[in-house]
């Protein structure tokens, strides 16, 4: 039987659906170029527990960016604010994800914040473990604890994709290394970060990481307390200046709601205190946001009168 809440879910997505004629999948990782562009699909995780969902939502997909969210948490409960702080920012920028340009002309040199490919690379270089191997795992568990969902894996075939064809992050990387701000082995900071932002989820995982860090870093299952309540803060800070890149100021007045896209076509939101939604729509726009997903979440957040502003 269909709910209301998912009536109404399924008519969002109906409404939201056409936008996704108006973009394009990521083809620069030549694997996420195979994504069905019109596909749109969304679970929302509620304060009861209920898991509400609609569109093809077995469907899964990869972190991609989003990941940026779990390792900037897993690096500061390693190392504590001053260390992570001391070599990655806290602004916005108006700049696209992946540039350089900022690198070069800030004095001394360092990423602006770290939901920029550049801020990500140089947190991924934190995560602590002897090995590539260990590391990951330690990304991968952290997910587990935060979904409850210990099948969680990567895509060896995104991360291979996107290893071969990194050469843009390789340049950051490297650059970085010269300023020290990256401290340990270049190729295998990629691997890692690339393995990352492969690891692969379905809408429902998205869901409820959101409400894990919506609600202060409290797995609503377990009633664990899985994030440090000023690790969550900072990660949903984060998400509302520079979750969505340069477009966060435009999604922030639009949409309201602490959030963080990927270039695969997901997009984690955290609703303070009692909603986490995951969506997932791969046919992105110029800036490399789910263009149908960001109006479907605009659509939930007005029916639902969820902006925090
Ligand atoms: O590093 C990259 O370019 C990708 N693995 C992730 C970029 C991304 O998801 C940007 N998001 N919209």
């Amino acid at each position: 039987m269909i709910c209301s809440e998912q009536e109404t879910l399924l008519e969002m997505i109906d409404l939201a659906l056409p936008y996704t004629k108006h973009g394009k999948v990521a083809t620069y990782i030549p694997a996420l170029g195979e994504a069905d562009p019109d596909t749109l699909a969304v679970s929302i995780y509620t304060t009861n527990g209920e898991c509400y969902s609609a569109g093809n939502i077995n469907q899964k997909f990869t972190l991609q960016s989003i990941s940026k969210v779990i390792t900037l948490a897993l690096a500061l409960m390693d190392h504590g604010e001053d260390y992570v702080f001391s070599k990655v920012g806290m602004e916005p920028t108006g700049d696209p994800f992946n540039s350089i340009a900022k690198l070069e002309t800030l004095v001394p040199s360092k990423p602006l914040n770290p939901m920029i490919n550049a801020g990500a690379l140089a947190v991924t270089d934190m995560i602590a473990g002897s090995t590539v191997e260990e590391r990951l795992g330690r990304i991968l568990s952290f997910i587990h604890e935060m979904t409850n969902n210990t099948s969680i894996h990567y895509c060896d075939k995104v991360a291979t994709s996107e290893y071969e064809t990194a050469d843009l992050n390789r340049a950051l990387c490297y650059f970085m290394k010269q300023h020290r701000v990256v401290i340990g082995d270049v190729e295998q900071l990629l691997e890692l970060y690339t393995k990352q932002c492969a690891i692969e989820v379905d809408c429902k995982d998205l869901a409820i990481i959101g409400y894990v860090i919506g609600n202060e870093g409290v797995n609503p299952d377990t009633k664990r307390r899985v994030i440090p309540m000023q690790i969550a803060r900072i990660v949903k800070t984060f998400m509302v200046t520079c979750g969505m890149y340069n477009a966060s100021g435009e999604f922030a007045i639009r949409v309201g709601i602490p959030a963080k896209s990927g270039v695969s076509g997901g997009i984690l939101g955290a609703v303070p205190y009692g909603m986490g939604i995951g969506i997932y729509g791969p046919a992105l726009d110029e800036k490399g946001n789910s263009i149908g997903g960001m109006k479907l979440l605009e659509g939930i957040s007005h029916r639902f009168n969820l902006s925090i502003f």
